[in-house]
């Protein structure tokens, strides 16, 4: 297809430290809420004692092996690298008044290492992690003084890496946390939703003095959110389906209306209201939420379908998000539903109601893969989804939608974040690492390595209609 990708489009891939850095104690790291959760999001929650091990303690080694990951990276021709700052390596219990050298240190190299290649970064504050000192000590998001311990992270990194790192964003899947509040925000899965709103508030507070104070600091730089792009359509055309699915869709575009416009909506009154929500608002805090990101960014990995129809509501549910599945659509091997139409559907809506450029940050499909013989692996199911997507994206910006480009998930085999399963994979670069943790970490091209490669030389025109 000729491409519609303008130049300078940011094409690359997305990780997350928890997810690849393993070294979960090196150089002074602090434990995070990550490291309590060997069994991944959805796991139980571990209190760590010595010598236990999961996964992520390793996981696939990147903080060891990133210079070979990232010449890797370049080969395919990446423009841009999504990865985040594990909060932990900079201030291991998250209220030190001075931070940790070494994990500056770390960083440095990291970033040093990507611009030999003109790779640029898009860092991530926070993705699912934060100190569990502060979980401990102060109840995490929970309490307001976590806002001035962020916004002291926030302003130490900015002041750092100012010169290197010029693509920010604040908390990732900033919504999730309505699903899993000790990921997210640091409270108990079973909190009450008045308290869970209140430490989502004090997030979206610390969010917008990040976008406040990268403003401040880093010359040129920009600064997203970050929302999991979770639309949903209304299973019929029943009027009451429609209301309850636009309704169900203001639940986490609620985040963005927040971080991009300003302030609450005014459909949150009535929620709150109606769900005897309290939730503690000062004067202060609506001042500082007028600070708003330069551009919205995303993850899309599958639609969902709302229904009032108390049966169909019944139906057998498999993803993440627990959505109504879709009787027009195919599943991931996960039960994600694979719906490319949805991601030109969303870009258009997050435009339509944000008018900011918009960034996809993650997409990619899970899945199970299969060394032949002659050692290639030839993951034609993952060339066919990100193609299919790609194409979407591109019917996109041919509807005037901004996008500053697409980093796709786990470039690089990695841990799963639900359930920490290495099995689950996403990658060009393939990791000999299974489920129990046992391989060489040996990293091996997949077919989809070289296409990738040929997506982002040709700006897109290698693209298929239909693959
Ligand atoms: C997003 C997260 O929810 O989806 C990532 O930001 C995560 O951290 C990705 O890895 C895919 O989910 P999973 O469970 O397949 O790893």
């Amino acid at each position: 297809m000729s491409s519609k990708f303008p130049d300078h489009f940011l094409w690359g891939g997305a990780v997350a430290a928890n997810q690849v850095e393993g070294a979960y104690q090196t150089d002074g790291k602090g434990l995070s809420t990550s490291d309590l959760q060997p069994q991944g999001i959805f796991g139980a929650i571990t209190p760590r004692v010595d010598g236990d091990s999961g996964i992520k303690d390793v996981a696939i080694d990147f903080y060891h092996r990133y210079p070979q990951d990232i010449a890797l990276f370049a080969e395919m021709g990446f423009k841009c690298l999504r990865t985040s700052i594990a909060w932990t390596r900079i201030f291991p219990q998250g209220d030190e008044d001075v931070p940790n050298e070494a994990g500056l240190a770390f960083y440095d190299q990291l970033f040093d290492e990507m611009a030999k290649y003109g790779i640029q970064p898009l860092i991530t504050l926070s993705h699912y992690e934060m100190p569990y000192g502060l979980v401990k000590n102060y109840g995490g998001w929970g309490n307001r003084k976590t806002i001035e311990f962020f916004e002291r992270y926030a302003r130490t990194v900015f002041e750092r890496y100012k010169h290197k790192v010029k693509h920010w964003l604040t908390f990732n899947e900033i919504n999730m946390s309505l699903h899993a509040p000790f990921t997210g925000v640091g409270l108990k899965d079973d909190s009450s939703k008045s308290e869970i709103y209140q430490a989502i508030h004090h997030q979206l507070v610390a969010s917008a003095k990040a976008v406040k104070a990268c403003h401040d600091i880093v010359p040129g730089g920009k600064i997203g959110n970050m929302l999991l792009g979770g639309i949903l359509y209304p299973l019929s055309c029943k009027p009451e389906d429609v209301l309850e699915t636009q309704r169900q869709n203001r639940d986490w575009l609620f985040f963005g209306d927040v971080q991009a416009r300003g302030g609450y909506p005014a459909y949150m009154q009535r929620f709150f209201r109606e769900n005897n929500i309290q939730v503690e608002i000062t004067a202060e805090d609506r001042q500082t939420l007028r600070e708003t990101v330069d551009f919205i960014s995303f993850s899309y990995y599958m639609s969902g379908c709302v229904t009032t129809d108390e049966q169909q509501n019944n139906t057998a549910r498999a993803n993440i998000l627990n959505m109504v599945p879709n009787p027009h659509l195919a599943s991931s091997e996960w039960g994600w539903q694979i719906d490319p139409v949805g991601l030109r559907y969303l870009l258009n809506v997050l435009y339509d109601r944000y008018q900011k450029p918009l960034f996809i940050v993650e997409n990619g499909l899970g899945a199970k893969d299969r060394i032949e013989a002659d050692g290639s692996i030839n993951d034609d199911y993952r060339i066919n989804y990100l193609n299919d997507h790609l194409v979407q994206v591109a019917e996109a910006i041919d509807d005037g939608v901004e996008v500053m480009g697409y980093t796709s998930w786990g470039p690089i085999d990695l841990v799963s974040a639900s359930k920490a399963e290495m099995s689950k994979r996403y990658g060009f670069i393939y990791v000999d690492r299974d489920d129990t943790g046992k391989g060489s970490l040996e990293r091996r091209r997949k077919k989809s390595f070289y296409w990738y490669r040929d997506v982002i030389q040709s700006n897109g025109n290698s693209l298929k209609d239909k693959a």
